[in-house]
């Protein structure tokens, strides 16, 4: 049916299993501190499932990559965990050497333990093939341990990384219930959205959507797409409006002629299809200040969409049948430029459509505004949701339908 097994598809009871999540969460610069663990509550149905089947749950994860401030330990990780779940999550500073392989060995049915971040060794990154990465010391140290290996990391699902991908090709593997929800949620999405379907990008990048956007108005996956945020800006700019000093230098490394150039061949050929803000609110001395597009350039920076795009831009969703929300469309975080996000996402979630949000920031803002009961999906996943709303594989995914086909042999 999907391709790949489910947590139905073996008898899970008291075995030791390989459970890879995506427990990437933000962390205060300053403290390390976790800010945000809905990563970790998503994956709760699946390690709660296993934990009542008396499992003993080995989980794999990482934090941030390799020199960046948040490559950290998961010790603050498996203290979350404990929380959530109410038991005890030892975690063990080492992936797979002896300590790692005492402690699996030594563990009594329902235990659940966290490994070390997955990231610290040194060869989980690399671009290899599933059989590849079964032959590294990670798999070949830990899959003897194991009955099972189960993938719930969606949200890492676009990586083609050692611990996503190497285990599939020694142990029966399956999907865990986020990546099961996910998928099933997003992919009648991509087959067949209701129609007409409405995407938003809004955030602070712009160079990967260009292609994202193409694709998405190629296979008509969206018929629409609206732009807020610094892609209106870099558009509007790609058709020839000057925006201002400030605003220029904010669209930065991005902003090569190259980009440009792309933007216009796409605005030429999808016209109809994409929407530009009509306005803007800029920060002048005295806060929020509403600018028309026809008197830029202007010397203020310009945060937010201003009152007519927001108009414009509710009339298009309210056609909609599915919404897809990606980026908030201003600065939010600060609240005289939270206006055009707070009427566009509140819009959005009071609509009888199919909502599907997704990303750090933009989930971030739905839960600001309290909308997360109102939307019908709110995915785990950044760049894994981009590149499965674009029609592209993921690595992850197809080495869990591979293994499944595997074992049919
Ligand atoms: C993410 O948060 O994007 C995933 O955890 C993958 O992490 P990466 O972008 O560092 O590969
Ligand atoms: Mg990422």
């Amino acid at each position: 049916m999907n391709g790949y097994n489910t947590i139905d598809d073996f008898k899970l009871e008291n075995k030791t299993i390989l459970l890879r999540v995506d427990f990437n969460l933000p962390l205060n610069k300053k403290t390390l501190e976790i800010i945000d663990t809905t990563r970790i509550e998503r994956v709760l149905p699946t390690i709660k499932e296993l934990i009542n089947k008396n499992s003993k749950i080995v989980i794999i994860a990482h934090q941030g990559r390799r020199g960046d401030w948040d490559f950290t330990d998961m010790r603050k990780h498996a203290e979350a965990l404990k929380k959530l779940i109410g038991k005890n999550v030892k975690f063990i500073d080492d992936i797979y050497g002896i300590k790692a392989r005492t402690a699996i060995k030594s563990m009594k049915q329902g235990d659940v333990i966290m490994l070390d971040n997955v990231r610290k060794y040194n060869n989980e990154t690399e671009n290899k093939t599933p059989e590849e990465h079964a032959k590294s010391e990670l798999v070949q140290n830990l899959y003897p341990l194991a009955d099972y290996f189960i993938n719930d990391a969606f949200a890492a699902a676009h990586r083609k990384q050692c611990s996503l991908t190497g285990f599939t090709a020694v142990l029966p593997s399956a999907a865990g219930r986020l990546m099961q929800k996910e998928l099933e949620t997003l992919s009648k999405i991509v087959a067949n959205p209701e129609k007409p379907s409405v995407f938003l990008f809004g955030g602070a990048k712009f160079s990967d959507l260009i292609i994202t956007i193409e694709r998405l108005l190629e296979n008509k996956t969206a018929d629409k797409i609206i732009l807020t945020g610094l892609p209106a800006n870099a558009f509007l700019k790609a058709e020839g409006i000057n925006l201002g000093d400030k605003n220029e230098e904010i669209l930065g490394k991005e902003g090569t002629p190259e980009n440009y150039q792309e933007i216009k061949k796409l605005l030429t050929k999808y016209k109809d299809s994409i929407y530009l803000p009509l306005d803007f609110a800029q920060q002048t001395n005295t806060s929020r200040n509403e600018i028309d597009i026809s008197n830029l350039p202007t010397q203020y920076n310009l945060f937010d969409i201003g009152k007519k795009t927001i108009d414009s831009f509710k009339n298009i969703i309210s056609d909609a049948k599915t919404v897809f929300l990606s980026g908030p469309c201003g600065v939010f975080e600060n609240p005289a430029f939270m206006k055009g996000t707070e009427e566009i996402f509140t819009h959005v979630a009071n609509l009888d459509v199919f909502s599907i949000v997704g990303g750090g920031h933009t989930v971030a803002a739905v839960e600001k505004l309290g909308l997360e009961n109102k939307i019908s999906h709110i995915s785990t996943g950044g760049g894994a949701l981009e590149k499965f709303m674009m029609g592209e594989k993921l690595p992850a995914v197809e080495a869990l339908k591979n293994a499944k086909n595997r074992n049919k042999k």
